[in-house]
């Protein structure tokens, strides 16, 4: 059986998810690693047959054959550009860290440089592939809205003022642009990056971000109408067990790209 080296950075909700899958699989033998920070609690969780690092010298010496990020927007800040410039493929989950023009431009720069790629994964969503298509068709408008149950919630309503259990009419937190988004709300609003990045850029996607003590998931509505027609999809996501801000999809959708990252037989 082919072995396959990735370096999983963070051990999460997601990443935790991840790695128990990774360490399933029947078809292919991977060799994990975690990159922690210094003194991670997580280091305790973590199962006994994987590698931990804790500085780039120590994830560069496990020699990952791909990097899978699912820790936050600082470890794309902290740790993924010097890991591009180990020629290294990155696949990101935390895409909302992209709204910052600078260090989007700068890991471009660095994976265009030392032979590295950013690959991104689509996540909580769906339909990315259709709104890539649309790319510069004319009229190209694109809406997007979350909507998730209070407990996704919790530190945003308490900080405007709402008894999070008591909340009985939905809340309208935010409405805006995708980068707006991303910035405001970096564990909740990835997808909306996402949605940027695939189609007209951060300041083309409108965003309205609901928070509802009726929904029964974490559902996304995308609008994307141009002139070459209409997609609109919901996505009703169940919140993730260990972490209610994030969707319990996630980690088998970069468990799906990791699988075409090494596939010869890839979907697009
Ligand atoms: N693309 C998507 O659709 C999507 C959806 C949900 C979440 N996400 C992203 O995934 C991230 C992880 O989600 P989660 O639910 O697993 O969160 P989580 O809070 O359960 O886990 C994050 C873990 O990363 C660790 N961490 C933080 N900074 C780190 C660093 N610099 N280096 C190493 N580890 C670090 C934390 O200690 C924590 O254990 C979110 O912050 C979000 O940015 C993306």
């Amino acid at each position: 059986m082919k072995e396959r080296r990735i370096l999983v950075i963070g051990y999460g909700a997601i990443a935790s998810d991840l790695v128990s899958e990774l360490l399933a699989s029947k078809e292919t033998n991977y060799a994990l690693g975690l990159l922690l920070r210094l003194g991670s609690s997580s280091r305790q969780k973590a199962p006994e047959n994987v590698a931990i690092c804790e500085s780039i010298d120590e994830a560069s010496a496990f020699r990952p054959d791909l990097v899978v990020e699912a820790a936050g927007h600082a470890a794309v800040r902290e740790s993924v550009p010097a890991l591009l410039q180990l020629g290294l493929p990155v696949l990101v989950s935390s895409i909302g860290a992209l709204h910052d023009d600078a260090l989007l431009t700068e890991l471009v720069d660095t994976a265009d440089a030392h032979g590295g790629h950013i690959i991104l994964a689509s996540g909580a969503l769906g339909g990315l592939d259709y709104v890539r298509a649309t790319r510069g068709a004319n009229g190209l408008d694109i809406v997007y809205q979350s909507r998730k149950p209070p407990a996704a919630w919790a530190g945003e309503l308490e900080a405007l003022g709402h008894e999070v259990e008591e909340l009985s009419e939905p809340v309208t937190l935010f409405e805006g642009t995708a980068r707006e988004a991303a910035a405001s709300y970096p564990q909740n609003l990835n997808v909306a990056a996402a949605l940027a990045l695939a189609g007209p850029g951060f300041e083309g996607v409108r965003v309205a971000v609901v928070c509802d003590p009726a929904a029964k998931g974490n559902s996304h509505v995308v609008t994307a109408k141009s002139e070459l027609g209409t997609m609109r999809i919901e996505i009703v996501n169940r919140p993730s067990p260990a972490n209610p801000k994030s969707s319990w999809v996630v980690a088998r959708s970069l468990l799906a790209a990791i699988r075409q990252h090494f596939s010869p037989l890839r979907m697009l």
